[in-house]
């Protein structure tokens, strides 16, 4: 099986990026094949919602993001990692999500007799037909979300977990398995508590099967 994991902390030995490379080791112990990424090595464009890609079913900004497409294809198993910046997920992991409107927007019809062009029938075709389309079928996912706050349970986790559910699952088509929150990564000695993030992390990696 192939085992990716899509880093968005600029902080390459920042709690997001030691627990996802955790994940990676214990996948590629278990014999997967890996590949941890980094977002900041990329160069991502911001969806202009131009809406090209409902008659080409490909985005039109050139840049790396067909490159992140094809490794997330062929991947059997997903990790999304992201520390929460204001509240939410970090707003490079944002304008990546963003982009996947390509694999949906294909069947969308624009509405020209409304106001702005297509509005209406957009969100309504989107929702119809995107049901039958599973770009992800068969795909899990794992999510590691770090951040300063003391709390595991709070509003932004919630946030964070609403935006990566509704993308994974509901877009998607994909299942989330399982999720690592860090929280009071600023404020306290963390050293003990991340050490058993660290272990659940190699273990996650290590079972998936
Ligand atoms: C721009 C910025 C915004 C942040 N916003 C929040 C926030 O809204 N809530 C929170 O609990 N922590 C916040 N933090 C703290 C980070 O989530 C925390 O330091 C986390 O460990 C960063 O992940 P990393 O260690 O992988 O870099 C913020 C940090 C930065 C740099």
């Amino acid at each position: 099986m192939k085992v990716l994991a899509i880093v968005a902390s600029g902080r390459k030995d920042g709690n997001v990026s030691r627990l996802c490379k955790s994940i990676i080791e214990g996948a590629s112990k278990a014999g997967h094949e890996t590949e941890l990424i980094n977002l900041h090595d990329y160069n991502i464009g911001y969806c202009t919602g131009c809406l090209s890609c409902t008659k080409t079913q490909k985005c039109a900004i050139k840049d790396d993001f067909e490159i992140l497409l094809t490794k997330e294809m062929q991947a059997d198993f997903i990790v999304y990692g992201t520390p929460i910046y204001s509240h939410d997920i970090a707003g490079i992991l944002k304008s990546y999500i963003d982009r996947h409107s390509c694999l949906k927007l294909p069947y969308v019809e624009v509405d020209k007799s409304v106001n702005p062009p297509g509005m209406i029938k957009q969100v309504m075709n989107y929702l119809k037909e995107f049901n039958g389309r599973e770009p992800f079928k068969g795909k899990r996912c794992g999510i590691v979300a770090a951040c300063s706050d003391r709390s595991t349970r709070n509003k932004q986790i919630r946030q964070v977990q609403f935006v990566m559910k509704n993308f994974i699952e509901n877009e998607m088509r994909a299942k989330i398995t399982n999720t690592i929150i860090c929280a009071n990564t600023l404020f306290e000695n963390n050293n003990e508590k991340i050490d058993k993030l660290m272990k659940m992390a190699y273990d996650i990696g290590n079972m998936i099967k």
